[in-house]
């Protein structure tokens, strides 16, 4: 299976200049690139989606950081997955641990985000992974058991194949810190059990696992090569073309 990567920009790019800027690095950036690259997916803020996806080449997906789980109606400040679609997203990034951690988001809604994008056909990158005191207390499994289980309460087994899992450890994201590739191998057997539990073997293999946490071009063989993970989902680096293709092109290798 192709291997996935893909960028959250979070509430950087706050200018049309930077934007503009962007999109420079990146398309001389990416004619050098070799064809066997990842598949790549590009989550900007909302507004720059349109501009994103007038730019993108096809080979370019595009993703949101968020959504709402209503399609329309008197929801100030909210943006349906009708919208995502309409501005060219194929995939949402759901539950990211700062949502949970600054905007109070709960597993609950998180599935219900869930379910309302499959319904829409968007692809969920949904993510989940255990605090710094919580790893420290053992409690890794059991918190990420949890969301799986939550998030995904009364999906059909049919949509799996649409869904992919982001295991992103809350103490590496924005750290620099990264767990071991054994680490990463145990969670991604601990959600593969999860699933099985759930829908079934044959349908739970269905589902994309992949890694997000300090990931950059150094340490790309540890966070997903080593541990056969699926793909990756770089924060701080996506901002940075020259780095985020490197990594497109050394988890396909
Ligand atoms: P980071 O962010 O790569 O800057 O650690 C990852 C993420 O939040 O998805």
């Amino acid at each position: 299976m192709e291997k996935i990567i893909v960028g959250n920009f979070k509430m950087n790019l706050t200018s049309i200049q930077e934007r503009d800027h962007y999109f420079e690095l990146f398309s001389k950036e990416i004619s050098g690139t070799g064809k066997d690259s990842a598949e790549i997916i590009l989550c900007p803020p909302f507004v720059h989606l349109e501009a994103f996806n007038k730019w993108r080449k096809k080979n370019i997906k595009l993703g949101a950081q968020n959504m709402f789980s209503e399609k329309s109606g008197s929801f100030t400040g909210e943006i349906s997955p009708l919208m995502l679609k309409s501005s060219g997203c194929e995939y949402v990034i759901l539950g990211h641990s700062e949502r949970r951690r600054f905007f109070c988001e709960n597993d609950g809604e998180i599935n219900l985000k869930v379910i309302s994008a499959l319904k829409q056909d968007l692809y969920p990158i949904l993510c989940v992974g255990e605090t710094k005191i919580q790893r420290e207390n053992e409690e890794t499994s059991s918190i990420i058991g949890n969301q799986v289980e939550r998030a995904l309460s009364k999906v059909s087994r049919n949509k799996l194949e649409n869904i992919v899992i982001a295991y992103e450890p809350v103490w590496s994201v924005g750290s620099d810190i990264i767990p071991t590739s054994n680490e990463i191998m145990e969670v991604k057997l601990l959600i593969k059990k999860t699933l099985f539990n759930m829908f079934g073997k044959k349908y739970a293999e269905k589902v994309r696992i992949i890694y997000g946490g300090s990931v950059n071009s150094k340490n790309i063989r540890q966070v997903c090569v080593d541990p056969g993970i699926d793909g990756v989902l770089v924060g701080r680096e996506s901002l940075n073309p020259h780095e985020f293709l490197r990594v497109a092109d050394l988890i396909s290798k």
